[in-house]
């Protein structure tokens, strides 16, 4: 009963109140508000330039709402920054270019001061990078960055994961086993994960939720619920069920393209 009590009064994950964003007087968001509770898994899908990269830099506090407001666990967004509560993941790798591969990922540790970290060198392992730790940025494919970026973005377990079309750069057998094993280690935690896909089996695969934006300036068109099994194998892909699902999620993002 206490438990239940302390459960619905803890305050979501991120909780997103009639946020508009405007840059000079290009409307790009327009009234968006979600919530999302601990240990939720969000896809957002959206036609591009519908504002889902701005819609997660407000939510890591790198820009801010021009009305309505955003908090992460109950705070700010730069206060869960600054706790080193969010860990992000943007379209282009951010690494830093005179460190390794493992340094890049070492370098998060320590500007984090994380103690419960994963250990860099097995995380660059199960990215299928053992061979390419030592390597300099420079020194590695496009697809190769990028999964050092959300090696970075995973290792201190962050509360909340932020990440903005992380697998996009990759080819299809890398992306399908990132995505089984990110699945995999978030399925072991409380994580809380925002993901912005254009691959809508991606978002199916992955998701609790999926929130389907409009055209600019987006707003939230429509909202589906995914109750798939935790375990989201190749059998439960062929299922009736899921291929229902992908189809929903086309037809709204479709018909939210359209309007
Ligand atoms: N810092 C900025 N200054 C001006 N315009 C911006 C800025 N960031 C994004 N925009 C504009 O906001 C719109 C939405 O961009 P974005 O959030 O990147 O969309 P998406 O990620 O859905 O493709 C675009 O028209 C883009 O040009
Ligand atoms: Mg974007």
């Amino acid at each position: 009963m206490i438990d239940h009590f302390l459960s619905t009064q803890a305050p979501p994950a991120v909780n997103v109140s009639s946020v508009s964003k405007s840059f000079a007087d290009n409307s790009v968001i327009d009234g968006i508000s979600l919530r999302v509770e601990k240990g939720e898994f969000i896809a957002l899908i959206g036609a591009s330039g519908c504002g889902k990269t701005t819609l997660l830099r407000m939510c890591a506090g790198l820009e801010e709402p021009s009305s309505g407001s955003i908090e992460i666990f109950g705070r700010p967004p730069s206060a869960a920054t600054s706790a080193h509560e969010i860990g992000v993941a943007f379209q282009r790798p951010a690494l830093v270019p005179s460190r390794t591969a493992l340094e890049n990922v070492r370098l998060t540790l320590k500007i984090t001061g994380s103690n419960d970290a994963m250990d860099p060198l097995a995380l660059l392992t199960h990215f299928g990078l053992a061979e390419a730790v030592d390597r300099y940025p420079h020194q590695l494919s496009g697809g190769m960055q990028q999964r050092v970026n959300i090696a970075c973005a995973l290792v201190h377990q962050p509360a909340l994961l932020l990440l903005d079309e992380p697998f996009g750069a990759l080819d299809e057998i890398t992306r399908e086993r990132l995505v089984d094993w990110l699945a995999g280690i978030l399925r072991e935690s409380s994580r809380t994960t925002l993901l912005v896909t254009h691959s809508v089996e991606e978002a199916i695969t992955l998701s609790t939720r999926v929130f389907v934006m409009s055209r600019r300036p987006g707003r939230i068109a429509a909202e589906i619920k995914v109750p798939l099994p935790t375990i989201r194998d190749f059998e439960v892909r062929q299922s009736e069920q899921f291929l229902g699902l992908v189809r929903s999620a086309r037809d709204a993002l479709h018909s939210a393209i359209a309007d």
